[in-house]
């Protein structure tokens, strides 16, 4: 199994400048260097470029709905190429709109994929819930078919047709839900673990739990879609919207091993790294580093160390 990375540097899906540059942060970071020490090819396949668009006026209180699109379609076509391919692929934000086009390019390939979102916000507002218009804020919305008739037709999204259930999601490090967004999360019964569940139950009891629902009846395809802002804000301080009361560094790296223990990743999201928001460079390693860190242990770095697999001794 080989691993792509594909950089998406995007951040029309929100209204502060500088997600954009998150591909770049983490490859800064090491993260190549630190992939090819695991025991698959990396095949890193540089960014995609998305097309400027010149006149893009707000839906409603949507803005940039033509942008957001366009670059979501075109990620979904590079995603769809590289899972095709036979790569674990890793995508780097950029905004989490993206997840809308990492999702749906994934199911064109793996049609009974499962979600697994871990963030400190839902992400699914649709735009008539959402306080902000911010599409980064309303991904899962696009691609739940129960919210199809809740959903309007927004401009640049005419290629984009849901294709995920509810009882295909699960959220993990909820701590900043608005209140269209719990209606939406109690009335479709969305598997959700809020900070407080995790308080409770402990992350391996979470962890046990999530993975259960997700695959209990059968073994499928995992999609991580992780933004950073799941962390403590001490952890991850250069991202767009910090809460407070965020995953520790263990159990984040844990949810993370998890993953990685099914066999089944085969498509993770990491966005919402801004490299412009940190309030210095220290801040802004710190976030990047944190970011390496988890992708790395979804593909397989392992706190207990690895096999030298035998040839390398003597
Ligand atoms: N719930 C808020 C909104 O709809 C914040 C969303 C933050 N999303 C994110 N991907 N960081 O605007
Ligand atoms: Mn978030
Ligand atoms: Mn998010
Ligand atoms: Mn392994």
């Amino acid at each position: 199994q080989s691993v792509a990375i594909l950089g998406a540097p995007f951040s029309k899906g929100q209204k502060r400048r500088g997600v954009e540059h998150g591909p770049k942060a983490i490859r800064d970071a090491g993260l190549v260097e630190r992939l090819s020490n695991l025991d698959y090819p990396v095949h890193d396949f540089g960014d995609l470029s998305f097309p400027h668009l010149e006149k893009d006026e707000h839906f409603t209180h949507v803005p940039f709905p033509r942008s957001v699109g366009s670059a979501n379609q075109l990620l979904s076509t590079a995603v769809n190429g590289a899972v095709r391919a036979g790569h674990t692929c890793v995508m780097l934000g950029g905004d989490h709109s993206l997840a809308i086009g990492s999702v749906k390019g994934h199911s064109q390939q793996c049609p009974d994929l499962c979600l697994i979102w871990v963030d400190a916000h839902a992400d699914v507002n649709t735009p008539q819930t959402s306080p902000s218009g911010n599409l980064h804020g309303q991904s899962v919305a696009f691609l739940l078919k129960e919210l199809q008739d809740k959903m309007p037709d927004i401009p640049g999204f005419s290629w984009m047709k849901p294709c995920l259930s509810a009882t295909d999601l699960v959220y993990i490090g909820l701590r900043d839900v608005d209140p269209g967004e719990h209606d939406i999360l109690k009335n479709l019964g969305i598997q959700y673990f809020t900070m407080r569940d995790i308080d409770r139950m402990g992350i391996q009891r979470v962890m046990e739990v999530a993975l259960d629902h997700l695959l209990a009846r059968k073994q499928r395809p995992i999609h991580l879609s992780f933004d950073i802002d799941a962390f403590d804000p001490s952890l991850a301080p250069a991202t767009g919207t910090p809460v407070n009361g965020g995953l520790t560094y263990r159990e984040g790296i844990y949810i993370a091993e998890e993953i990685h223990n099914t066999g089944l990743l085969s498509v993770m999201d990491l966005v919402e790294v801004n490299p412009v928001l940190g309030a210095s460079r220290k801040a802004v390693e710190a976030t990047a580093g944190l970011a390496v860190d988890v992708i790395a242990s979804s593909l397989g770095q392992s706190r207990e160390g690895a096999n030298m697999a035998y040839q390398e001794i003597p």
